[in-house]
């Protein structure tokens, strides 16, 4: 949501901003624009709709000369996605122009405060407020005025700054929103992710909430809440440009779903040594593991789903009761939580609003945090008292697939490593099952090449008015993902069911015709979920199921079947959701939907 770029150097900086904001587009927005510096005056272009229409007003930022500037995608939150609520904002003497990811909650009695004094609001947002403050703090001196400014803000900002005073300077500041700065050779720059800066340079500094920066080509100065300067590390981006570009495929997400046996890969063997698994920098001692009596795993969409599907793995090699909770519930339910729990985050992008008031409710209460997540120095990993990173590479399209995958991964991980700390797994069995996650990536391409059928069962659902996903167990929780795919890509009515409740309603809306996926990858309920198909296919419904290549009886009862490579029923997981990735990718295709970019959803969720 929301995405910010800055740059200042010797470049035309409005081409500079468009590139970079064109990167930060999967983020999701409906509306763009920019501010740049040139000859003490601010230049502000900005349009509702995509960013094509921001580079067709600009001439591709041709009509826009200067070299300091800055640009934004905003997704609506406080007034509709017009021209004139888009950022930048200016102040009313046309001094300062501002960006803003996040949002501010106690805009309302700022705007009156404001009002009062005279300053006049030409936007519905609550961003306008902080441009106004600015203005009114500021008494030559810039970084005064933005400490003074942010010191009346609550709720989260990453905020970029232009002023007419300062021609070659940007200023940005960060609270619980994600800004990071890119340092290059006489040019310097900022984004809400490193997608906009990798282009340019592979050298950032990660900012924390409080801080304060100061840019211009030449230098970087970082400085925290009270305007101290501070050093800061400079990190190495790792990943280079190919990673955020499609490679040939026509969509993020088909590149995403194939990229999996890599990226799970990258997530699962540097911490499968020899006869072990090692956790990164840490490690949770049996001692402290004996006394955890609940494991909660918090997230929000996708990432709960994987929860779900984890929970499975880790109550039964662990026997340590664990649930799976939705974050945006977990903040307002008095969770019953102390230092005996343990509470895994699972995020993507790890700045889901959501998530992070969680996992501080849960802190606060005293469960330690084991933070599961692909952005490095991402507001969660941050916050967690650990952190293992899911190292998926960059995910582009807003429905996440690899995202998925690799946090299921680490979760089965984390459930071996506990179950062998406890003493719960030895010799064969734990043999047996490190053998299994070595061969994951491999299964997982075996799963890929026997999805194609995939393509073709999509032609036949593509005028589903709606569609069912069952199964039971690990096979439930795949259906949820499954069925929430299906509805963010192809816009059809999806619906998982435990197989179990069908024949407590939903048995009633079967009619003839209807499709069901069947997930029967559960070696001990495949029997029982082969029932609810017959059951299912005797009020006429149409059933593709998802199985293991040994069940051929199921040959005989669906109509279309789509295998998977053999594996442990938990762990199927990993496997049983590429051929639902596709199936939902291929319905969304044949309805020519924006695969990679689908109408309301948003990436990164930074609101709640
Ligand atoms: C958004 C995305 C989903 C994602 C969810 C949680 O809704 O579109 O793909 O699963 O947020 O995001 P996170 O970054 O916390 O995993």
């Amino acid at each position: 949501m929301c995405g910010i770029v800055g740059y200042t150097g010797t470049q035309r900086a409005s081409q500079v901003l468009l590139e970079g904001l064109k990167t930060l587009e999967y983020r999701g927005y409906d509306s763009a624009g920019l501010a740049v510096l040139h000859q003490g005056k601010i230049t502000v272009e900005k349009v509702s709709g995509r960013i094509a229409n921001l580079c067709e007003k600009t001439h591709d930022g041709l009509s826009v000369e200067g070299c300091t500037g800055i640009g934004h995608t905003r997704w609506a939150t406080h007034g509709a996605p017009t021209d004139v609520n888009a950022h930048p904002h200016l102040s009313n003497d046309g001094r300062f122009a501002v960006v803003h990811n996040g949002i501010i909650e106690n805009y309302a009695a700022l705007r009156e405060e404001l009002r009062a004094k005279g300053y006049t609001f030409r936007s519905e947002t609550d961003t306008e407020v902080v441009v106004h403050l600015i203005e009114m703090y500021y008494q030559g001196d810039l970084k005064k005025a933005v400490i003074k400014t942010v010191a009346r803000l609550e709720g989260s900002y990453a905020l970029g700054i232009v002023c007419t005073d300062h021609p070659n300077t940007l200023f940005a500041v960060k609270e619980a929103s994600p800004l990071i700065l890119g340092i290059g050779a006489g040019e310097n720059f900022f984004a809400s992710d490193v997608t906009a800066l990798i282009a340019h340079t592979k050298n950032a500094v990660y900012l924390d909430d409080g801080e304060l920066a100061e840019l211009t080509g030449e230098e970087v100065r970082i400085y925290d809440c009270t305007g101290r300067e501070i050093q800061k590390p400079v990190s190495r981006i790792t990943w280079g440009m190919e990673a955020a570009e499609k490679g040939g495929y026509e969509h993020f997400m088909l590149k995403e779903i194939m990229e999996q046996p890599a990226a799970v890969k990258a997530a699962l063997s540097p911490r499968l040594k020899d006869d072990e698994i090692v956790l990164d920098d840490f490690e949770l001692s049996g001692e402290y593991l004996s006394r955890v009596n609940k494991i909660l795993i918090t997230a929000c969409g996708s990432a709960y789903y994987a929860g779900c599907a984890g929970r499975y793995a880790i109550e039964k090699l662990c026997r340590i009761p664990t649930e799976a909770v939705l974050a945006s519930e977990l903040r307002y339910c008095d969770p019953i939580v102390d230092e005996h729990t343990l509470l895994i985050v699972l995020s993507q992008s790890g700045e889901t609003a959501d998530t992070i008031a969680a996992m501080k409710e849960c802190k606060r209460r005293g469960a330690r945090t084991l933070a599961i997540v692909n952005v490095v120095g991402s507001t969660i990993a941050k916050l967690a008292d650990n952190t293992l990173y899911t190292w998926a590479g960059p995910e582009i399209a807003v429905a996440t697939t690899k995202g998925y995958t690799t946090q299921v991964a680490v979760l089965y991980l984390f459930a071996l490593y506990t179950a062998r700390k406890l003493g719960r797994l030895d010799g064969e069995e734990w043999t047996g099952y490190l053998r299994e996650m070595r061969m994951m990536p491999r299964k997982l391409q075996e799963t890929l090449d026997l999805s194609h059928p995939a393509e073709r069962i999509a032609k036949k659902y593509r005028d589903a008015r709606s569609l069912f996903f069952i199964g039971r167990n690990t096979d439930y929780a795949v259906a949820q993902e499954g069925a929430l795919k299906m509805k963010e890509i192809s816009y059809l009515h999806a619906e998982a069911y435990a197989a179990g409740e069908l024949k407590h309603g939903t048995i009633a809306l079967i009619v003839e015709g209807q499709p069901v996926i069947a997930v029967c990858c559960c070696d001990e309920l495949s029997e029982k979920t082969m029932n609810n198909i017959i059951e299912v296919k005797t009020r006429g419904a149409k059933v593709a199921a998802i199985a293991k290549p040994g069940n051929r009886a199921i040959l005989s009862q669906a109509d279309d079947v789509l295998f998977i490579a053999d594996t442990p029923s938990v762990f199927s997981p990993l496997l049983s959701v590429v051929p639902l990735q596709l199936l939902a990718y291929y319905t969304a295709k044949e309805n020519g939907r924006d695969i990679d970019k689908p109408r309301n959803l948003a990436k990164s969720v930074t609101v709640e």
